[in-house]
């Protein structure tokens, strides 16, 4: 038997429908907030790219994107609050509508460096907007401007998000069977 990614899901805790229609609406909402203006999204690689995809498909005012990658430093799967810039951006911040796209704020820490980074270069206004919110893990508070779902603490993959670089293609938001974990 060949062996499907589906095999390694526990459970969909956020259907392929649940994410479009959530989509749609935050999508909806952007547009209405930023009515008569132009965003810059910037998206944080590698995890936001599916999400930054469909959102930028539902919002009908002009979106340019653009991205930036981050490493925090730290092992395992919990951030420690160090955050290097591996890719900056092309784009100038200044003068323009930031619009910060995340897959997941877990910590806070990651965004909170991203949010003081891109406010020194002087944007006209910065938002952020995260596919997911897992609140029960968070050491520094931010403000989030647009979330898609609360998900309780358990490590999701999907939709962008990975597990050792797989799953990004899942369409769902799902829960890895333990079993995978194991070396
Ligand atoms: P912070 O700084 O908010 O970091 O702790 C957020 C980043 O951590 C990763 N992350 C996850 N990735 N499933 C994943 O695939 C998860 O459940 C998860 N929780 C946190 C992710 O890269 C995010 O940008
Ligand atoms: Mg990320």
């Amino acid at each position: 038997m060949v062996h499907s990614m589906m095999d390694d899901v526990e459970r969909v805790l956020i259907s392929t429908e649940e994410l479009k229609q959530r989509i749609a609406d935050m999508g909806k909402q952007i547009s209405q907030d930023y009515a008569g203006k132009e965003i810059l999204m910037i998206g944080v690689l590698r995890g936001a790219v599916i999400f930054m995809a469909d959102l930028a498909r539902a919002i009908d005012i002009p979106v340019a994107i653009d991205f930036m990658a981050v490493s925090s430093y730290g092992a395992g799967t919990s951030s420690s609050g160090v955050v290097r810039i591996l890719k900056d951006l092309d784009e100038t911040v200044e003068g323009k509508h930031i619009l910060v796209v995340e897959d997941i704020i877990d910590s806070g820490l990651t965004l909170n460096y991203l949010l003081d980074n891109i406010k020194s270069r002087k944007p006209a206004s910065l938002r952020m907007c995260t596919l997911l919110n897992k609140p029960e893990r968070r050491k520094v508070n931010v403000h989030i401007d647009y979330n898609g779902f609360t998900i309780p603490d358990h490590f999701v993959v999907g939709y962008g998000l990975d597990y050792a670089e797989k799953y990004r293609n899942l369409p769902f938001i799902g829960i890895l069977k333990p079993a995978v974990y194991e070396p």
